[in-house]
């Protein structure tokens, strides 16, 4: 094989472990370029520390101290459901399989907790499928969803709420 065939090899030196209290201001710091750039949506600060009880980071040494370089965590709603929130992995580190780490590390929280169903709202949806995420459950059965506000609403609203 011609070695431009060959796929380079991918950068492991990320862990991925459960999101702490003390990793909020990094964590929000990696997610606000994503929120500006409307990929996620904005959370207040007690709605991120909530996500966060079910939330992992990718972290990694640089320049020899830990760096926050990914984020996402499960919001789980019932024993039936639970929904990835807040993905995100730094521009300058994707593409490594930190983002499908964080993924699998969300779903396997979910399945130990005999949560039934996880699904994620999302543009990314090829990345979703490789990770085993599709439009339908088995049995053809599909999630339809009913729009209440715009989510531009919600991005106005949220504003409003942190004016002074
Ligand atoms: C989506 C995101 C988390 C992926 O993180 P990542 O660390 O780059 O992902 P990985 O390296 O694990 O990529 C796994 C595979 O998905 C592909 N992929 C990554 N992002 C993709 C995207 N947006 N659309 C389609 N495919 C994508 C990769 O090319 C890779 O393919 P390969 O296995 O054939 O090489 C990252 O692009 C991101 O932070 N995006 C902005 C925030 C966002 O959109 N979040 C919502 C997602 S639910």
């Amino acid at each position: 094989m011609k070695e431009t065939d060959s796929k380079p090899a991918k950068k492991t030196e990320h862990v991925i472990r459960s999101a702490h209290y003390d990793d909020l201001d990094n964590i929000q710091a990696l997610l606000e370029p994503f929120v500006q750039q409307r990929k996620l949506l904005r959370r207040l600060e007690s709605e991120l520390i909530l996500l966060m009880a079910n939330g992992f980071v990718a972290e990694l040494i640089e320049d020899g101290k830990p760096k926050i370089v990914g984020f996402a965590a499960v919001e789980i709603y019932s024993r039936k459901l639970g929904e990835i929130q807040c993905l995100a992995v730094d521009d300058g580190y994707q593409g490594r399989g930190i983002g499908s780490d964080l993924v699998r590390a969300c779903v396997e929280r979910a399945r130990k907790k005999g949560i039934l169903e996880v699904m994620a709202i999302s543009a990314s949806d090829e990345f979703l499928r490789k990770l085993g995420f599709d439009y339908s459950l088995p049995e053809q059965k599909r999630a339809l969803f009913f729009q209440l506000h715009s989510r531009d609403d919600l991005f106005r609203d949220t504003l409003q709420d942190e004016s002074p």
